[in-house]
């Protein structure tokens, strides 16, 4: 089974450095029970859907069993299935079924914190201070009189304190939710127990991971306060003591060897949320993590100016380690690419120019179908971040629309968790599957010609003079494709004789000059 030396290769070709991976938020795509909450049989149903959109891969968010205290990201028992979305079986026949349709599966590893109702946090609030169970995770005691203030000064993700006080006066860390304490990585009991899942699912034939908060496992010893502002989630704290120490890259270094050992290039993706993009690529040593979600697009605005500069920065950076960039537009944390950029036809070009990078691209479910996000009533609100901050992330969160003719348009038969939006119908995806100018058709065939021609995959990014407001590069290959994206607000003319591969939109040329309209993308074979 091992293959020594596997992961020393940079050039080698795997299926990873160039796989369109599906983002299934398990809670919002599909229900079979009628319960109002997607499941793993409902995620297995819809499997020829992934596989006629021409993925390579999905990633399956938490569906262990959990409180849902952050909807399956405070994890009770990292190694079993909550009833709520299924059974082992179910993700059993999920794996095999995956497997036939030649579609790779990913799950959802949550090393960074457990849930309240972890077997262990339980124990550790049944044991005193300085006991062995308490030392899985971070107790400290209070500073002030009688210890009534935090240990530090930490703030939660979700709003307020990082720190939660337990009866006897001690105080555990929570980097998120009260409900999910941070696990103490410095005791090796930690790090042997995540290994052990990752065998488990491993074992179980899934392709890999994605890595939650994966440059948090281990906290500054000393837990210092914190002297710098927090910019965004997760981000611009790393120099705080809180994310990217440097012990958590040996913890790489041991997954890497453990999915080294296995068949069939196992893979794993970080969430590393790091403003600096040198310090991000570090994470992609070639003995370290395969992949690492490069979430700078997230952040840009629709600006060529923006886009150019994250692009660039992310190759520079993953240049250095050989690695390879894992562009993302969207996830079940961000608002959605339509309401950030502000229309459909963005969110189209962006799409389109994102398929046309070198590296990984992971796209989230609705994407395809150009769901804006849901402004989602403050009753019916879920997010515990909106809870403690009145800022959240239901609105990206909000089930697909299936059928256009079926009560909650096909996502279920009960009351769904999470409104769909207004005029869903429209967007369902029978309504956009035999329609040429939708979304999900712009998908499919962007994914079939990315599979198709090689210079789409990974390898080379050549900048080309285009327009002040205008982003334009050719992939080298045979054909090269070149890929120009409007985003100065106007129509432009631009000479580029040639052949028209894709647009986002109806554009015009006669071979010689493209009238490529504001907010449009192209893919050309030039001449
Ligand atoms: C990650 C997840 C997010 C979750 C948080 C805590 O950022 O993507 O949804 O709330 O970690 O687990």
């Amino acid at each position: 089974m091992g293959s020594p030396g596997k992961q020393a290769d940079p050039s080698r070709p795997v299926w990873w450095r160039e796989a369109v991976v599906y983002q299934v938020y398990v809670r919002s795509f599909q229900d079979t029970g009628g319960d109002g909450v997607g499941d793993l049989p409902g995620v297995r149903a819809r499997l020829p859907y992934l596989a006629a959109l021409g993925v390579d891969a999905l990633w399956l968010t938490p569906f262990y069993p959990s409180p849902m205290a952050d909807h399956g990201y405070d994890v009770a028992d990292p190694r079993d299935v909550d009833p709520l979305f299924g059974s082992l079986a179910d993700l059993d026949a999920l794996v095999v079924d995956a497997h036939k349709l030649g579609l790779r599966l990913l799950v959802d590893l949550v090393p960074n914190h457990t849930s309240d109702a972890h077997v262990w946090f339980v124990e550790a609030l049944a044991a005193p201070p300085g006991s062995p169970a308490r030392a899985r995770y971070l107790f400290r005691e209070g500073r002030g009189p009688d210890g009534g203030e935090p240990p530090n000064n930490w703030q939660s993700e979700f709003g307020g304190p990082a720190w939660a006080r337990v009866s006897d006066g001690q105080w555990y860390l929570h980097l998120f939710a009260p409900g999910q304490p941070d696990l103490n990585w410095r005791n090796p009991e930690i790090g042997d127990d995540a290994e052990r899942t990752v065998r488990f699912w491993l074992d179980r034939g899934v392709d890999g991971f994605r890595i939650d908060v994966a440059h948090g496992l281990h906290k500054a010893e000393d837990l210092p306060d914190q002297t710098i502002e927090r910019t965004g989630l997760m981000i611009g704290t790393e120099s705080s003591g809180k994310y990217d120490q440097p012990e958590v890259h040996d913890v790489y270094r041991r997954w890497r060897r453990v999915l080294d050992s296995y068949d069939g290039d196992r893979t794993a993706v970080g969430e590393v949320w790091l403003s600096d993009p040198e310090r991000w690529a570090d994470y992609l040593r070639p003995d370290e993590l395969p992949l690492s979600f490069t979430f700078s697009l997230t952040l840009a605005a629709w600006s060529a100016a923006e886009w150019r500069r994250a692009i660039e920065e992310a190759l520079h950076a993953v240049r250095r380690t050989g690695g390879t960039a894992t562009w993302v537009l969207g996830n079940h944390d961000v608002t959605r690419p339509v309401t950030r950029y502000g229309s459909l036809d963005r969110a189209r070009a962006a799409g389109l120019a994102t398929l046309a990078l070198p590296g990984a691209y992971f796209l989230y479910q609705g994407d395809e179908l150009g769901l804006p996000d849901v402004e989602v009533p403050p009753e019916a609100r879920q997010d515990p971040m909106w809870l403690r901050t009145g800022h959240g992330r239901d609105g990206c969160r909000a089930p697909i629309p299936w059928n256009a003719a079926e009560p909650h348009l096909g996502f279920t038969t009960g009351e769904p968790w999470l409104p769909q939006g207004p005029g869903w119908a429209a967007l369902a995806a029978d309504s956009q599957v035999d329609d040429p100018l939708s979304t999900l058709v712009l998908y499919r065939g962007a994914l079939a010609i990315r599979r198709r021609l090689p210079a789409l995959g990974a390898g080379e990014l050549r900048w080309r003079d285009a327009p002040e407001g205008c982003l334009a590069f050719d992939r080298p290959g045979e054909p090269a494709v070149t890929t120009v994206v409007n985003l100065t607000g106007e129509q432009l003319a631009l000479p580029l004789p040639g052949r028209l591969i894709l647009a986002s939109a109806p554009v015009g040329y006669d071979g010689q000059t493209l009238s490529l309209p504001a907010d449009t993308a192209v893919w050309l074979a030039l001449e």
